[in-house]
């Protein structure tokens, strides 16, 4: 037999499928996968149903529906700030991956080096890496992960084409100052690099924290890709529903690319975001805000069981420190054993930090917990937690 393609050599499957194999097999609860499991808001469903019935079932243009690129584009002026002006400057995607795919694929050659952060959202590196990039990692520094221009100076080469910006962060809930993006603009500008950045849990931000987006800071437009998601925002992870905005010759590409790989993002549901989109902002104020009580009642949680958590100011991660309870404790000594200590003697899982760094080591007494869970399940996972740890 001939062998695999060099390409697909770096796959393997994430820990995060590993845990919820082990959890499933203790009944436990699953805070491991980036998972949400409240309820699609019944517009977007009733909006997906009417087109089910009424046959709207054949391809969309590969860009999306022209009512909803419409919608799309004032929601990206609107909530993003962005110099959007006509809908050729927005499309839907096949969730934030299928944009993250098109732009990478529409923007990269094999062997070109892009800056990434860490820790990171591994799908971003393993795409990357599938379409041949160069990865150069700078790690995230501090509690408040502050982003380390001078290490991010020393890591750009003339091969450097792209920077990966995730904003607030999957796995440790930074969002980034409008400080930190205006300087990494400048950088971007003096090296000639694009940006792309995913936006995913832009509507999730605690504490009277602002989600900025690059592409609306001087600079920022005509060297960025703004991709979002609708998985989080309207819990419908399974429907793969995302939109990028960009200048309309990148789009125009990424449409072109997009086409290729999955022709279009499923005709139907585009029905439902349509339905989304029309949601007040109250729906965004109440998102933030009852995601910033889970991460209130789970963090105090965590602390109460001898972790170290740093509160995340946006995304629905609670991304902890072990490291004391390694020292005083048996079952803690790295991240798998402490995922499986915690689903033997709590029924809780959580991804082990590891999986976050291009050095194990570097996340090796992390873990990420995630609180996106109807309330019942988040109470009786803290009540099982500090049953187990509380008195650490
Ligand atoms: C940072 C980040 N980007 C993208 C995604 C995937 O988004 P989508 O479902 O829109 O492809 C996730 C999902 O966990 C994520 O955490």
């Amino acid at each position: 037999m001939k062998a695999f393609s060099d390409r697909s050599a770096h796959l393997r499957q994430s820990d995060i499928r590993a845990v919820t194999a082990l959890v499933n097999k203790h009944n436990g609860i699953n805070l491991g996968q980036g998972i949400c499991d409240l309820p699609t808001p019944d517009p977007i469903q009733a909006g997906a149903i009417d087109a089910i019935t009424a046959n709207k079932s054949i391809y969309s243009p590969y860009a999306g529906l022209p009512a909803v690129r419409e919608k799309l584009m004032r929601k990206f002026i609107r909530h993003n700030g962005l110099p959007v002006t006509t809908p050729d400057q927005v499309m839907v995607t096949n969730g934030s991956t299928g944009g993250f795919v098109a732009a990478t694929f529409a923007l990269l050659n094999p062997g070109d080096e892009v800056l990434v952060f860490e820790p990171f959202y591994g799908y971003h590196n393993n795409l990357l890496m599938l379409a041949g990039a160069v990865l150069k990692p700078v790690k995230m520094q501090g509690a408040a992960w502050e982003i380390p221009f001078e290490t991010l100076e020393a890591a750009v080469s003339e091969h450097t084409k792209m920077i990966v910006v995730n904003t607030p962060v999957n796995p440790c809930g930074k969002v980034w100052t409008e400080e930190e993006l205006a300087a990494l603009i400048r950088f971007a500008e003096r090296h000639d690099l694009w940006i792309i950045t995913d936006e995913v849990y832009e509507y999730m931000v605690f504490d009277g924290k602002k989600h900025i987006s690059p592409a609306s800071l001087p600079g920022g437009w005509d060297r960025t890709i703004t991709l979002t998601s609708f998985s989080k925002t309207f819990n419908m992870t399974g429907w793969r529903m995302g939109a990028a905005c960009a200048p309309a010759h990148i789009i125009e590409r990424m449409g072109l690319i997009a086409d290729l790989v999955y022709i279009c993002a499923p005709t139907p549901l585009q029905y439902g975001l349509s339905a989304g989109l029309d949601v007040p902002d109250s729906y965004y104020a109440d998102l933030s805000r009852d995601y910033q009580a889970r991460r209130d009642q789970f963090c105090d949680t965590l602390d109460r069981c001898g972790f170290e958590t740093v509160r995340p100011n946006g995304a629905y991660y609670a991304f902890t420190s072990f490291e004391k309870l390694a020292r005083n404790r048996a079952g803690f000594s790295d991240g798998m054993e402490a995922v499986r200590t915690l689903i033997q003697e709590a029924g809780v899982a959580a991804v082990p930090g590891h999986s976050f760094f291009s050095n194990p080591n570097d996340g090796r007494y992390y873990l990420r917990f995630c609180f996106a869970k109807e309330q019942p399940v988040l109470d009786k996972a803290c009540y099982q937690l500090e049953a187990a740890f509380g008195k650490q």
